[in-house]
């Protein structure tokens, strides 16, 4: 197992007085820090020398012991691509942008090759489009893998259908029907990934930890939006009759992930219809829920601020509280400040980030995603501009609120003029920088991170730098910052 020291535990249990000075650095401008160490590891890992043009590796890790996670993996890829396109949609350096523009242009021109390449899961009529992941060099894995993950083309086409709709902002026409391309679909990238959604989305696949078949909340709810998504971009192109099919494909999706609400349990549960894999998830309750509802468009199957989204949220939160021992032993920062619970994939997780005989941790990507939500939740309060107190959210904005007194009635609802509403948006903003701070607490001092973290020591293990976690934590603090900025515009 591969264990990379850290310090700010380290400092905690031994020396806090020789080793503060590590935490001189207040936590906005550690943001400041961390945000540009994100960005420079996330392109340390695209297209690394030993690669063809638009590859982006999961970890530089490559020897079977760390472990080797030196592979394309098309979910990790399209998770950091969307990191680039949001990078290039923000850029105001015209070098820059234009460098980010070739990038994803790169990569897109690889999915495609991808998407026509045999491989293990399947030929023909496209099923290979599920295959999980890819070497450097653009052949296809042929060892025994969880296969195939169906995820995949959804969030790919996702990432490239977002590309496209900040380039229509941009009145770059022309680049949109390139890439979409109605006239010759079998060359579109991004019609070719919509099809196989729309035609295939029925059948089991292994979710995003590559360990279960069959249906999952995760999958569908990325097959959705890919396909609504696409619908809206299919209009533009004039693809109306294709616009339609998918339309009709994303509605029977909802139907279908609305039976993944499980009243009895009052949770949402990541799994239906398991045919293979493992069989021990008993509590079906899972952290990929959570990461899944993220980064949402117009019409998401259900809203993050949705009480039966904050039910399922908190009762995973609070399990994992419960579950890993740093959550105990580690609850104040060197600032004095508390942490937020340190989150890991699901309760009977047996993989370390090397060996699946063992027992899971939490995670940092996982982690950042909590913060995320907690952010995402206020803004859409804040849109909404009340909150209705209920049985099923009262639990987590009590555990926002904290120490903080506020009385919640059932049933109640607070207006956004009420002075409680901002109390609570304040104290969501304070309990996503909470997850953050449990992230700055157990990544190295260089800012580095690695998959997991010990649950019992709260030490780095697993996959190094791993490239999700960079733009897990990015895709964080573009939350944050909207949020900060409507929280300043209602308080002025
Ligand atoms: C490696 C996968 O990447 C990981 O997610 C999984 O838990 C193990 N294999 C076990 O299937
Ligand atoms: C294992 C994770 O479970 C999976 O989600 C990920 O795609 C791969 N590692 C690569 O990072």
């Amino acid at each position: 197992m591969t264990t990379t020291l850290r310090f700010s535990a380290f400092c905690a249990l031994f020396a806090p007085i020789f080793c503060s000075h590590l935490f001189a650095q207040d936590f906005e401008s550690w943001l400041v820090q961390q945000q540009e160490i994100a960005k420079a590891d996330l392109l340390a890992n695209i297209e690394p020398p030993d690669s063809v043009e638009g590859i982006v590796i999961a970890s530089p890790s490559r020897n079977n012991d760390e472990p080797n996670y030196y592979f394309d993996w098309v979910r990790d890829g399209a998770i950091t691509m969307m990191a680039i396109v949001k990078l290039y949609e923000h850029e105001q350096d015209t070098i820059a942008k234009d460098e980010r523009l070739n990038l994803i242009l790169r990569y897109a021109r690889n999915a495609r090759k991808r998407q026509s390449t045999e491989n293990r899961s399947g030929q023909g009529d496209a099923r290979g489009l599920g295959e999980p992941k890819w070497h450097v060099d653009n052949s296809p894995f042929v060892d025994d893998w969880g296969r195939p993950q169906n995820d995949g083309p959804a969030l790919r086409a996702r990432t490239l259908i977002y590309f496209a709709e900040v380039l229509l902002r941009e009145g770059n026409h022309e680049l949109v029907k390139e890439l979409y391309n109605r006239a010759m679909p079998a060359d579109s990238v991004i019609k070719v990934d919509l099809e196989f959604i729309a035609r295939h989305w029925q059948e089991p696949s292994y979710e995003l930890w590559e360990e279960v078949k069959g249906l999952h909340f995760s999958t569908l709810v990325q097959q959705r939006r890919a396909l609504l998504t696409g619908a809206f971009l299919a209009d533009q192109c004039k693809d109306s009759d294709a616009a339609v099919r998918y339309r009709l494909q994303a509605a029977a999706i909802a139907n279908e992930l609305r039976k993944f609400w499980n009243s009895d349990r009052q949770h949402f549960v990541q799994t239906h219809k398991r045919v293979d894999g493992l069989d021990y998830k008993e509590s079906n309750i899972d952290a990929s829920i959570i990461i899944a509802l993220l980064d949402q468009d117009e019409h998401p199957f259900v809203a993050i601020s949705d009480q039966r989204v904050l039910k399922t949220a908190e009762l995973l939160r609070a399990e994992m509280h419960k579950h890993f021992a740093i959550n105990q032993i580690y609850e104040f920062d060197h600032d004095g400040k508390r942490m937020g619970d340190a989150i890991g994939r699901y309760i009977e997780d047996r993989y370390d980030g090397v060996s699946v005989f063992s027992s899971g941790n939490p995670w940092f990507l996982i982690t950042a995603a909590f913060a995320e939500f907690n952010y995402a939740a206020a803004l859409q309060f804040v849109h909404a501009e009340h909150i209705t107190v209920s049985a099923y959210n009262a639990g987590f904005l009590q555990h926002a609120l904290g120490n903080i007194k506020v009385t919640l009635e059932l049933g109640e609802v607070i207006g956004h003029k009420d002075q409680r509403f901002a109390t609570i948006m304040n104290a969501l903003l304070e309990s996503g920088d909470s997850y953050l701070r449990r992230w700055r607490f157990h990544a190295a001092t260089d800012g580095s991170t690695s998959e997991q973290f010990n649950r019992h020591t709260g030490f780095m293990q697993g996959a190094k730098k791993l490239t999700w976690n960079c733009a897990a934590f990015l895709s964080a603090l573009g939350e944050r910052a909207k949020l900060k900025a409507h929280l300043e515009q209602i308080s002025h």
